[in-house]
């Protein structure tokens, strides 16, 4: 391949039982890039790492910079690396044009010959190095500001890919659990397992909630993960907070009886009037010491401290007072717990648990629940074994799970 331009690069992991390699051969053939192995050594010992060097091509020198940026994600990175190439930013809000976009792996960043790790990762961010040298970090582009040094390009880029665990992991046997024929009980017996070693690892777990959790009576169950310290942090929207409000001030969900599951005449301003109480209160913290609120989900969440982010969006009625509106803000705020998060449970609402989805290290085990098997596969395909997917109710879902964890796990 004569007078192409040219970059050699390396590569060392499980590169064919995590499938490394032929995702990296792909990419480069699916971009009319072309390739020469130059070595590829096996590793022998089921736990030894295999190592390839290989020299990628492009027509020219842009179109090799392309290919090069496409396989960073996969570990791949340059014989003879070079630092990254940083631009100041012009203008606040925006990028330098050619910004290196972040993927949710452990990256590193090459500045003055050093390896940096940069922190927080977080998938579509930039990667910020601050004047002094020494940190690096990603942002999300509305947090830019004017003079702020950014990496361009995929120079100095180092990433490393989640690699499949040889050993059996508790998520190992569940890596293809988009299905509704699953055997549940050992699903749950699995996430359940996963909890009780965050916490006791200290670490946060979140709960993003939809309001099918109140529908289907589910809120208490949650309420009991949260009294045992199981779940550490729970993100929703106006609707979860309101039903559950609803609950507990009518005894209804969106006017349907919760004990009799049948629609209650007028029931259906129940909801509205749950909003209009608890913005009389001033806040549902302010609700709760005044006696008006005075059981269910958000009512624990007060009583144990539990921290809540609660996200505005388009359809929502009233709000509720805690209700963040603008919802730049409120990814803000949901950033700061999804960058300290061990484990996150997605219970069935497809708007929030895409905006946690997005914002979660790959590393972060994640567990998605909806009865929508097109929910489930979008919400799990974060390209990580450490995301399961569950299509079921998610009212047993959480009654199961409590009743694991709750009732005797510690
Ligand atoms: N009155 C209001 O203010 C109001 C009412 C509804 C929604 N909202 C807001 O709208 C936004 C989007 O709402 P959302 O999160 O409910 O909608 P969403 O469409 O994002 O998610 C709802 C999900 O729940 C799943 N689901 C339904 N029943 C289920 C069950 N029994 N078990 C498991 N999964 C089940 C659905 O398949 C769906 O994926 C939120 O911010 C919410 O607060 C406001």
């Amino acid at each position: 391949m004569p007078d192409k331009p040219y970059e050699d690069v390396q590569i060392e992991g499980h590169l064919i039982d995590s499938l490394m390699m032929p995702q990296i051969m792909d990419n480069i053939m699916d971009l009319d890039g072309e390739f020469e192995m130059l070595t590829f050594e096996v590793g022998r010992m089921k736990n030894d790492p295999s190592h390839a060097v290989m020299r990628i091509f492009g027509r020219d020198a842009a179109h090799l910079d392309e290919l090069l940026t496409a396989v960073t994600e996969h570990g791949v990175v340059a014989v003879r690396p070079q630092d990254a190439v940083l631009e100041a930013s012009d203008m606040d809000g925006v990028f330098p044009d050619r910004f290196y976009s972040t993927t949710n792996l452990e990256t590193f960043v090459r500045v003055a010959g050093e390896w940096m790790r940069v922190r927080h990762p977080e998938m579509d961010c930039g990667i910020r190095v601050h004047e002094a040298g020494g940190a690096a970090e990603t942002v999300a582009m509305s947090d830019v500001k004017a003079g702020d040094r950014f990496v361009t390009g995929h120079r100095g880029i180092r990433v490393l890919p989640l690699e499949r665990p040889r050993e059996s992991q508790p998520f190992e046997f569940m890596a293809s659990a988009v299905s509704s024929e699953k055997p549940k009980a050992q699903i749950v017996r699995a996430v359940a397992r996963e909890l009780r070693h965050v916490k006791q690892q200290g670490g946060l777990t979140i709960a993003v909630v939809g309001p099918a959790v109140v529908h289907t009576g589910a809120a208490p169950h949650l309420a009991r993960l949260i009294e045992a310290g199981y779940v550490g942090a729970v993100f929703g929207g106006n609707a979860v907070a309101t039903h559950d409000i609803e609950s507990n001030l009518f005894g209804t969900s969106l006017g349907i009886s919760l004990k009799e599951g049948t629609p209650i005449p007028g029931g259906h301003e129940h909801h509205l009037r749950a909003v209009n109480t608890i913005r009389r209160c001033g806040s549902i913290k302010a609700a709760v010491e005044q006696g008006v609120l005075t059981g269910g989900l958000m009512h624990t969440l007060v009583k144990t401290g539990t921290p809540f982010v609660l996200a505005g969006s388009i359809r929502d009625d009233g709000p509720m007072p805690e209700v963040i509106t603008d919802v730049m803000q409120a990814q803000k705020v949901m950033r700061g717990y999804a960058q300290k998060a061990g484990a996150c449970l997605m219970l069935s609402t497809m708007l929030h648990s895409i905006a946690v989805g997005n914002m979660l290290p790959a590393s972060v085990r994640t567990v998605c629940v909806d009865i929508n098997p097109a929910v489930v596969t979008k919400l799990a395909d974060r390209g990580s074994f450490q995301t399961v997917g569950i299509v079921t109710d998610v009212g047993l879902f959480v009654e199961q799970l409590a009743d694991e964890l709750a009732d005797g796990g510690s």
